[in-house]
């Protein structure tokens, strides 16, 4: 590839995660300016106003330019190694920055946690992705990397240990705290909003196998109910992102050549705690998201929601709840001899926003600077099958994410 005036692009710069993508860009880059980088968004008045804010150089380049332009789209897409996209939902505002950096051939990594439109994009862009070397990685914030990488961290040490992958893994998230912003909440009324008019996106939100177009491995536990957790004796309930992130999982998977292997099952729920306090909390939870995916699926009450309870577009948390943030996740495994195995995913910060941020901006640099477009094809990738484990050292030392083995 050509050398490109810049190494990063962060488009939606203007936005509530976008800002922060900015401003730890910035802080990363250094006096030592070890990359190039620049921000882009539909405004150039708001572009300037962030740069001012964020005190960076004004020699900082701003790129204006809208989604809905595939030409502005093909010229940003043109500059730079790498874009980083915010501008989301993505099944509204990311077609044409997609289509761009799939034909330019540039490396893309966004926080997509719209298995719809992913599936859709996977078929649509696979083989031209491919053919023009273009690196596409979807969900590179809280949803999914420590879901993905989490799995593939363990796999990785059972199949070092044992030549052989564990054949079912249960993510269990024991602990996490942080709140969410208006694009966030934007992009969970749009899927509804997809449900409720095409039974398609039901289906596909449903099928864990949705992100790996012609394999479908054995069915999965998917209980909508409070269960009891032998092992970790304590109560679960379904975990909220396991759609999103079960379905990277097993596309990871796929993308490695099955190194989990064809039989693989994973499974994702939340620990809700022991005794009857936890099978209390455990069921008022299974429960509560019933209702409430029963009442969303209304347009009505969905109007009355985004109206009076949802965070506007440009909303989030604010800097004290993203730093006292934080979430812990474990996953366990069983190997083929009957010892069991477990790793530990343990971030700080709130996961959606003051991790994601930094997580994003990870990926992002290690697709620059770790595996350059000749070690990796191109192709719509997952963060697990792409960076992989070249992104740990990464993610513990800058963005508070680490990965620990446990033995028993
Ligand atoms: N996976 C995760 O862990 C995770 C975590 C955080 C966020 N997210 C996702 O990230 C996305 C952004 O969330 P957010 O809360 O940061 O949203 P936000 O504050 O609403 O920001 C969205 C940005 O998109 C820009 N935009 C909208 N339409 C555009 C267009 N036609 N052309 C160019 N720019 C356009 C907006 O520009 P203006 O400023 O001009 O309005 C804004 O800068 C959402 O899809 C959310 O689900 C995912």
């Amino acid at each position: 590839m050509k050398k490109r005036p810049l190494d990063i692009v962060v488009f939606g710069a203007a936005g509530f995660t976008g800002r922060l993508v900015a401003e730890f860009l910035l802080q990363r880059c250094g006096a030592q300016r070890e990359f190039s980088w620049a921000m882009a968004g539909r405004s150039a008045g708001k572009l300037a106003a962030l740069r001012d804010s964020l005190g960076a150089p004004a020699g900082l380049p701003l790129i204006e330019a809208d989604a809905s332009d595939i030409k502005a789209m093909r010229s940003l897409a043109q500059r730079t190694q790498v874009v980083v996209s915010t501008v989301g939902p993505y099944q509204m505002h990311g077609d044409t920055l997609l289509q761009a950096c799939v034909e330019t051939g540039t490396a893309y990594v966004d926080l997509c946690g719209e298995p719809a439109w992913m599936a859709q994009k996977i078929t649509q862009h696979q083989a031209a992705a491919r053919k023009s070397g273009a690196r596409i990685v979807f969900s590179c914030g809280f949803d999914s990397v420590p879901f993905d990488l989490g799995v593939h961290f363990l796999q990785h040490h059972a199949l070092q240990q044992s030549s052989q992958p564990l054949p079912w893994v249960r993510g269990h998230v024991l602990k996490m705290k942080g709140g969410y912003s208006g694009g966030t909440a934007a992009s969970l009324m749009a899927t509804l909003q997809a449900q409720s008019r095409d039974s398609s996106v039901t289906r596909t939100m449903a099928d864990p196998f949705a992100l790996t177009p012609g394999f479908s491995g054995p069915s999965q536990p998917d209980s909508a109910q409070a269960q009891f957790e032998a092992e970790a004796n304590a109560w679960s309930a379904p975990f909220v992102m396991a759609p999103i992130n079960t379905k990277n999982v097993h596309r990871s998977n796929a993308l490695l050549g099955h190194a989990y292997g064809k039989d693989f099952v994973y499974e994702e729920r939340q620990l809700m705690g022991s005794g009857q306090a936890g099978e209390l909390r455990a069921r008022g939870a299974a429960r509560l998201q019933k209702w409430q995916n029963l009442a969303l699926g209304f347009a009505p009450t969905r109007a009355l929601i985004r109206r009076f309870v949802l965070p506007k577009p440009g909303q989030g948390p604010g800097p004290q709840e993203r730093e006292n943030g934080h979430y812990r996740v474990l996953f366990t495994g069983t190997t083929a001899q009957g010892r069991r195995l477990s790793a530990r995913a343990e971030g700080q910060r709130d996961p959606g926003y003051g991790a994601t941020s930094r997580i994003v901006t990870e990926c992002a640099l290690s697709l620059l600077q770790d595996v350059p477009r000749d070690r990796t094809a191109g192709g719509i990738w997952t963060p697990g099958a792409a960076m992989g484990l070249a992104l740990l050292p990464r993610l513990q030392e800058r963005a508070g994410l680490r990965f620990s083995l446990e033995e028993d």
